[in-house]
C-alpha cells in the first residue's frame, strides 16, 4: 500500500519550547487518517509544518515519496496538498461564487502573470460551479459568503479547499463550533468530497472521528502516543488515560 505523507523525527521548537517530539506518521494514499490529541498538542503545527507554512526544527517530510521539508505552501499547493484552517477565512463580502472563482484562479500554475485571461474565463466558471455544486452551495452562489450560516461559511471554506483538484486534504477542527446536527451534516459532506482522496482530519469530535476514520493518531504534548483503527484507539489504555477519558467514545 502506497504511502502518500510520511514524517520522521519531526521536531518544532518555538524558542526554547519544544511543541513536537520526533514524531512519526504514515498516511496511507487514499485513507481518512484522523489526528486527535488535547488542547495545546500541537497538532495544528504540525498541519503548518506538512503545509509549507512553517518549517520544521529537525525531520523530514515526504509527499508521495518526494521530500516536501522545505517546500513553500504555493509549492506544496501546486504538488496537490490543501489545508483548511481552523478558523473560517471565506472573503465575507464576495459573493459566494466569486469565493471560488478567486480558490480557482490561485490554483492555477503561473496565474501571476496571466490573471486577466482567466478572470472570467469559462474554464475557472465551470469549476467553480462544480466545486459549489459539490458542497451543496449552488443556490447561494450570488449571495455574499458572510451572509451565510456559519456551517455553511465552514462548507465553503471546505470547498475553498478543494477548488484546485488536490489529492490530499488537511482539515483543522471542521466541525469546530457546529452543533450535533451541524457537524453531523459537515461530516457526511466531508466523506462525500474525500472519496478517492487521502485525508487527514484534526477532530475533537469523537463520534465524527470513530465512524469517518480508517485509522487515528493520538497527539499528546508533542509526542505520537498511539497509531491504529478507531477500535484499538478507543480500547488503548494509554490513550484513555492520556486523552479519552473513562466514559468517552464507548
Ligand atoms: N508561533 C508560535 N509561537 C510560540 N508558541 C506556539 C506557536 N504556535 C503554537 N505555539 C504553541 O505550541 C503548542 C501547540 O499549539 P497548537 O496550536 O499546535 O496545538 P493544537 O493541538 O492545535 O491545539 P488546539 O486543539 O487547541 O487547536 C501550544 O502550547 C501553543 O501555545
Ligand atoms: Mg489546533
Amino acid at each position: 500500500m502506497s504511502i502518500a505523507l510520511q514524517l520522521r523525527g519531526i521536531e518544532k521548537r518555538f524558542g526554547a519550547t519544544p511543541v513536537l517530539r520526533d514524531v512519526d506518521l504514515a498516511v496511507r494514499a487514499g485513507e481518512r487518517h484522523a489526528l486527535i490529541g488535547p488542547n495545546g498538542a500541537g497538532k495544528s503545527t504540525l498541519f503548518s509544518l506538512i503545509a509549507g507554512a512553517q518549517r520544521a526544527s529537525a525531520g523530514r517530510i515526504e509527499l508521495m515519496g518526494e521530500d516536501t521539508t522545505r517546500l513553500s505552501c504555493a509549492a506544496l499547493a501546486r504538488r496537490g496538498l490543501a489545508r483548511s484552517f481552523q478558523t473560517t477565512s471565506v472573503f465575507a463580502r464576495l459573493s459566494v461564487l466569486d469565493n471560488m472563482r478567486c480558490a480557482v484562479l490561485a490554483s492555477r500554475r503561473g496565474w501571476g502573470g496571466c490573471v486577466d485571461r482567466w478572470i472570467g474565463s469559462r474554464h475557472v466558471d465551470a469549476r467553480a460551479t462544480q466545486v459549489l455544486e459539490a458542497i451543496g452551495l449552488s443556490a447561494f452562489a450570488e449571495h455574499a459568503a458572510g451572509m451565510l450560516s456559519y456551517a455553511e461559511q465552514r462548507a465553503l471554506d471546505l470547498g475553498l479547499a478543494l477548488a484546485g483538484g488536490a489529492h490530499t486534504l488537511l482539515l483543522d477542527e471542521p466541525t469546530a463550533g457546529m452543533n450535533r446536527a451541524e457537524s453531523a451534516r459537515a461530516i457526511e459532506l466531508i466523506r462525500s468530497v474525500s472519496a478517492g482522496k487521502t485525508l487527514l482530519i484534526i477532530e475533537h469530535d469523537m463520534d465524527a472521528v470513530f465512524s469517518l476514520a480508517d485509522r487515528v493518531s493520538v497527539l499528546v504534548q508533542g509526542r505520537v502516543i498511539a497509531t491504529g483503527t478507531p477500535e484499538a484507539i478507543r480500547a488503548d489504555a494509554a490513550v484513555r488515560e492520556a486523552y479519552l477519558g473513562s466514559g468517552v467514545g464507548q
